[in-house]
């Protein structure tokens, strides 16, 4: 099943779990650490996971096939960042407001990211 699966399949679920991750961490966000619905922490995680697990995918899909390229190295560091956010701020490591910056910080420079990465730096 996988294995018919198309890079264009892969690269839509691929955005679809960042929406999935940012919608959760944007509802934990809104609330007093540890306070938000399960239901944000369960997006988060399901978004986290989709997103590594379908951008692996798309590498591998992808023709010619993406390797381990410093671009891809920079979003697994903004992947990592985005899961440990919430700890970040249940831990009082940054404040809930330095949390959504970092946030953004992130989705602008991913996307960024995404698109000029062709220039293969
Ligand atoms: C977890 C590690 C990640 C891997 C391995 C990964 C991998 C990829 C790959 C291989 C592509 C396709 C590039 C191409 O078509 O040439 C892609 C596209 C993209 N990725 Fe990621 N990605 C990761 C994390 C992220 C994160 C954290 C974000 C955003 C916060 C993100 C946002 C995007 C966007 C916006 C695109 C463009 C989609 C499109 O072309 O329609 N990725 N990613």
């Amino acid at each position: 099943m996988i294995g018919g699966m198309t890079p264009d399949l892969y690269r839509l679920l691929h955005v679809v779990s960042l929406l999935i991750a940012f919608l959760g961490i944007g509802g934990m966000l809104a609330h007093e650490a540890g306070k938000a619905p399960k239901l944000f922490a369960a997006l988060h995680g399901i978004g986290l996971l989709g997103m590594v697990v379908c951008g692996v995918g798309l590498m591998h899909k992808a023709s010619p096939a993406i390797g381990w390229e410093p671009w891809i190295f920079a979003k697994l560091g903004a992947w990592v960042l985005l899961g440990a956010m919430p700890v970040m701020v249940k831990r009082g490591m940054i404040t809930r407001f330095l949390a959504l910056l970092l946030t953004l910080g992130i989705a602008v420079g991913a996307a960024g990211l995404a698109l000029v990465k062709d220039w293969r730096f």
